[in-house]
């Protein structure tokens, strides 16, 4: 399974990437935006990620019609190889995800909450497909139960699009991602820290330090 991170700050891209976990980053607008008033232009970010990690790194295009679609993804791949070009699921974004792999740009469809938009996004040759999970839930469906449909229905027809579960908001998000075989996880990096700990690790390392005092009298 794909670890990637979700943001677009740079240095908890940089921590991230020092456990030696990370395939990957996703950014969108409002992740952008945060990092907006630092400084740096839009693509001097996207370029700084691109040279911290060193795989697929998600950058959203924001028109709505075709033409800026394919402009606008064109635009983002000359920034770095690794470049990924998110494209919302509607009627122009399916078209521009089958214009753009006709030119060898790969794409992330975005803003996914059915496994019907998943069906179209993988006929139309997306590489990664991006259902909302914590968005699902907040409006009382099952996010991770959309999830296990769409990996179902691409399993039956041996799509090459690979699922990557988006809208993380905590482990068990993870770990149901994990069991149900969806290829990639978006986590924030607080997600990716919640991972590593247990409570019982804790009182375990506790107990251990305080009994090896004892041997070292
Ligand atoms: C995915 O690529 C999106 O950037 C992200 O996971 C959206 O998450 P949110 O619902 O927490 O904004």
């Amino acid at each position: 399974m794909k670890f990637y991170i979700d943001t677009a700050n740079v240095d908890e891209i940089r921590e991230a990437a020092g456990l030696g976990l990370l395939d990957g980053v996703t950014t969108n607008p409002s992740l952008m935006a945060r990092e907006a008033g630092r400084g740096k232009t839009f693509h001097q970010i996207l370029a700084e990620i691109c040279e911290l990690v060193d795989g697929p790194i998600s950058a959203e295009a924001v028109s709505m019609d075709f033409g800026g679609l394919m402009k606008e993804g064109r635009e983002l791949v000359s920034i770095h190889k690794n470049i990924v070009v998110k494209v919302p699921i509607t009627i122009d974004g399916l078209k521009a995800v089958k214009a753009l792999k006709e030119e060898g740009i790969r794409t992330n469809v975005t803003l996914v909450f059915s496994p019907m938009q998943a069906l179209l996004a993988a006929k139309a040759g997306a590489f990664l497909l991006s259902p909302f999970v914590g968005r699902l839930d907040d409006v009382s469906h099952n996010g991770m139960e959309t999830v296990a449909q769409i990996v179902q229905i691409y399993r039956n027809y041996n799509f090459d699009t690979q699922v990557l579960v988006a809208s993380v908001r905590h482990p068990i998000h993870v770990l149901e991602a994990a069991t149900m075989g969806a290829d990639v996880v978006t986590m924030p990096f607080k997600v990716i820290s919640q991972l590593v700990k247990h409570p019982l690790t804790d009182v375990g390392i506790e107990r251990f330090l305080k009994d090896w005092e004892k041997v070292k009298k």
